[in-house]
């Protein structure tokens, strides 16, 4: 490895085994630097591996299996990349899932309540952990995933918009909390990413709605949003804490007038429950009379 923005800096991400974060772990590790990946599908995890493997990066990379929304996991994840690596430089909270769907009179508490978990509890766990290292180390930049879905309304799900609104409140926060530590926090707000989480398998569906809605002609790729993301991670960003970035074709900028459902949606719900995006586990979806 002879160069790089972010030679052999040690990086964590979250939900690193599938789109946005794959992308990021790929450009990170080509620009030189350790990574170790969390996700909670360990199949996804492995198959991630063994591509980054393929492509020469083997001894500089890790994968752990674990919960972003369990304390013990997250704190594991943090002490594995600082064992393997000798350092924590770079956290990228990331993993999501859809979480809950439907209208808010037909969304169980407790689909409610783990959409916070994993979006919500996650980063804040992912912030804990990593502070706590970095703020004995000289300091760090952490990433948090939030969306477009934070800072406007009736476009995506609620209870998914609501978390990622609160991850933009707290990565503000955090900023100012960690600022004398130098720990840089920000969040990253993704418009409408080509993954399966966004496409579900409905690819040119989705294309016909961002083609309606986004300034932007192409559409947004994980490796757009990792570009952010490297940026925020490397000293190009010495002086940016803080800051919700979005990266997003002009989305926001369009002023969001039109109501527009995401493909396979309808306009008026009829469904509700709760999808777990590329984790592996079972949606639990119900028909509404
Ligand atoms: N794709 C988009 O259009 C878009 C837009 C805005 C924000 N986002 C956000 O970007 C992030 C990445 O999403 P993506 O589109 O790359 O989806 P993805 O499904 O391709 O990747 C998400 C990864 O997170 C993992 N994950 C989910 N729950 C987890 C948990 N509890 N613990 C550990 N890992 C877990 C999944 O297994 C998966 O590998 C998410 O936070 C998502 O909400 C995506």
């Amino acid at each position: 490895m002879s160069g790089g923005r972010l030679l052999n800096k040690v990086a964590v991400i979250t939900g690193g085994a599938s789109g946005i974060g794959f992308a990021t772990a790929k450009r990170f590790l080509a620009e030189g630097a350790l990574v170790t990946i969390g996700d909670f599908n360990a199949e996804a995890g492995k198959a991630a591996l063994a591509q980054l493997a393929a492509d020469g990066f083997g001894e500089r990379v890790n994968f752990i299996r674990g919960d972003v929304s369990q304390e013990a996991d997250v704190e594991r994840l943090m002490a594995t990349a600082l064992d393997r690596f000798g350092g924590l430089d770079i956290v990228f909270n990331n993993a999501g899932i859809g979480g809950a769907i439907g209208p808010i009179v037909e969304t169980d508490v407790e689909h409610w309540d783990v959409t916070f978990a994993v979006l919500m509890r996650g980063v804040f766990l992912g912030v804990k952990h990593a502070a706590r290292i970095m703020m004995h180390r000289g300091g760090g930049s952490i990433i948090n995933t939030a969306s477009i879905g934070g800072v406007a309304g009736g476009v995506l799900p609620t209870a998914y918009s609501a978390a990622k609104a609160a991850v933009v409140s707290f990565s503000r926060n955090a900023a100012t909390e960690l600022a004398e530590y130098r720990i840089r926090v920000n969040a990253i707000c993704p418009g409408i990413i080509f993954t399966p989480l966004m496409h579900n398998g409905r690819e040119t569906q989705a294309e016909a709605v961002v083609a309606d809605i986004q300034p932007w002609p192409d559409r947004g790729e994980p490796h757009h949003v990792a570009s952010a993301v490297l940026y925020l991670a490397s000293d190009d960003s010495a002086f940016v804490t803080g800051e919700a970035h979005a990266v997003d074709g002009g989305y926001l900028a369009n002023g969001l007038l039109r109501v527009h459902p995401l493909p396979g949606a309808k306009k008026k719900a009829d469904y509700a429950g709760i999808t777990y995006g590329n984790t592996g586990q079972i949606r639990d979806v119900r028909r509404l009379p």
